[in-house]
């Protein structure tokens, strides 16, 4: 394989997976592996990935440096690449000066590694060090105004490294340097076609279910839908699917939801009014993770509510309810805090707000995917375009874009004011381009407007659309002045206590997506 080392960035699977991508079988392996232990896989390449690290910090991750002795072609990338540079000879300084975000980058000489890539070109950016000198052996390819050394390479050893991250999307040319440094600097082959997920995993439930009923949390959103329809191939009737209306749910949403489902994929669906529920436990709650906590909490005792009454049903016909389908992608499990290292950015309902005395069992049979990865499975299930191309909406749902406490009368504001968006949004064409866009109700600011000859005191929306490939970086998205118009115009006019609608032009990184 080629092994992807993680030190506890948030970008160490997706590494892995562009690499994938290239036609290559890679695998993610521990920072603190020891040589002996990189070389037992036999690796074709090694890739190592960023990190929140400074290498000069005591606290560094530790690194078997015996690694780059193996004759492995290894390429690093940010924090990689700096430890690459201070292990090999070089020195790496602190500087004053931090890049986040969009950089120009200036290419001096292609080598292997930058090959096909044109002179100047944008990078995505995120260090407070940098390499102030590379080895000795190496040749510098490229630089930014603020980084000397942004790029280099040893062909002889079959080394390369950059400072950018050019596994997310924000990068220019980035797959291209990957594929660079995989087919010309490490000389290697594609050899590997996408192995067939669905497959792999229909056999592994199979295995684990055996005669169990297995109950599954839709949330009518697309990993839900494609989890769901995953296990229903594997295991046919043996799965209900449960859908909890907590109240923090889209206008029309649950509806929606029903008929879709009874009407597509053919499973079986329970629904389940928990609304009261989830809003008296919400009741006089402000912080973000506190709020992730309960809604968590609360999802799960909901489900064992309703399983409880399931394996009353199944129990006349012999068999228990002992597994918990969610459609848990892997950025949920890497901002949760899931990755060795890795910083808990917020958890997510699904992952970090589990109970520990949860009762079931879990399958998370899409845990080591992305969307755009889990998509293409559900089109290859045959789930319904309208459900795989669905924009993602957080299983917290609404509660976590109130900023305040969640009541109802809160809620309904927020479900008018985003029903809105969603449908201008939808009118202009713009679903395509748009990851997705929250309205956020900023429940405790409060300001003065005019309207119809009268003062008004009401509360700010913000609409947040957002481009991304995978959620893991986003850039907000440059929707037409027109169309922030209508929106604008029509939310204030049509939704009481709505006198202002901001606009959220943050990238993502520093923000997140959502404002909880
Ligand atoms: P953030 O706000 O972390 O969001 O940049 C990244 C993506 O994840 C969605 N999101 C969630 N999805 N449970 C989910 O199922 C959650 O608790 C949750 N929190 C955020 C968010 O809408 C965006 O698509």
């Amino acid at each position: 394989p080629v092994l992807v080392v993680d030190f506890g960035a948030q970008y160490a699977q997706l590494i892995a997976r562009r690499i994938r991508e290239a036609g290559l079988y890679s695998e993610i392996i521990a920072h603190d592996a020891p040589a002996a232990e990189f070389a037992a896989k036999n690796p074709i390449a090694i890739v190592l990935s960023g990190g929140p690290s400074s290498v000069n910090d005591e606290a560094a991750p530790g690194f078997d440096t015996a690694v780059f002795d193996l004759g492995v072609p290894t390429m690093g990338i940010c924090y990689g690449f700096q430890l690459m540079s201070t292990t090999l000879g070089g020195r790496v300084a602190k500087t004053d000066k931090r890049e986040y975000g969009s950089t120009p980058l200036t290419v001096a000489s292609t080598g292997a590694l930058l090959e096909q890539t044109p002179n100047s070109y944008k990078v995505w950016m995120s260090h407070g060090d940098s390499v102030a000198e590379a080895p000795a052996d190496f040749d510098v390819l490229a630089s930014t105004p603020d980084t000397p050394v942004a790029a280099f390479e040893c062909a002889a050893r079959r080394f390369a490294g950059v400072q950018w991250h050019p596994e997310v999307l924000h990068s220019e040319y980035g797959q291209q340097i990957l594929e660079n440094f995989l087919f010309n600097v490490a000389g290697l082959e594609a050899d590997w076609t996408n192995a067939s997920v669905i497959d792999e995993q229909i056999d592994l439930i199979r295995q684990r279910v055996g005669s169990k009923n297995v109950i599954c949390a839709l949330s009518g959103g697309v990993d839900s839908s494609v989890a769901a329809a995953l296990v229903h191939k594997a295991i046919g009737d043996q799965l209900t699917c449960v859908f909890v209306d907590h109240g923090l749910l889209r206008e029309n949403e649950r509806e929606q939801v029903e008929t879709d489902y009874v009407n597509s994929i053919g499973v079986r669906l329970v629904t389940i009014d928990a609304r009261e529920r989830f809003l008296s436990e919400l009741s006089g709650v402000v912080d973000p993770e506190h709020k992730r906590k309960i809604i968590g909490r609360e999802f799960i005792r909901t489900f064992e509510a309703a399983a409880a009454d399931l394996v009353l049903e199944a129990k006349d016909e012999g068999a228990e309810i002992g597994f918990l389908v969610q459609g848990t992608l892997y950025p949920d499990v890497v901002e949760s805090g899931g990755g060795s290292g890795t910083a808990n950015i917020k958890s997510h309902h699904n992952v970090g707000g589990l109970p520990d005395d949860i009762t079931f069992d879990l399958i998370e049979p899409l845990r080591a995917l992305f969307k755009d990865e889990v998509r293409a499975i559900g089109r290859e299930l045959g789930v319904p375009d309208a459900i795989v191309s669905r924009q993602p909406f957080p299983g917290p749902g609404l509660g976590i874009r109130i900023i305040g406490e969640v009541t109802e009368d809160r809620l309904s504001i927020l479900r008018r004011a985003d029903a809105i968006a969603r449908d201008e949004l939808t009118k202009a064409g713009l679903d395509g381009e748009i990851w997705q866009c929250p309205v956020v109700l900023l429940a405790d600011v409060r300001s003065v407007g005019v309207q119809g000859d009268g003062r008004t005191y009401g509360h700010p929306v913000v609409l947040r659309p957002v481009s991304s490939e995978d959620a893991m970086t986003a850039d907000w998205t440059r929707v037409p002045y027109d169309v922030l118009s209508v929106i604008s115009n029509r939310i204030t006019n049509e939704v009481d206590d709505i006198n202002r609608v901001v606009l959220d032009v943050t990238s993502k990184p520093p923000g997140t997506i959502e404002w909880e």
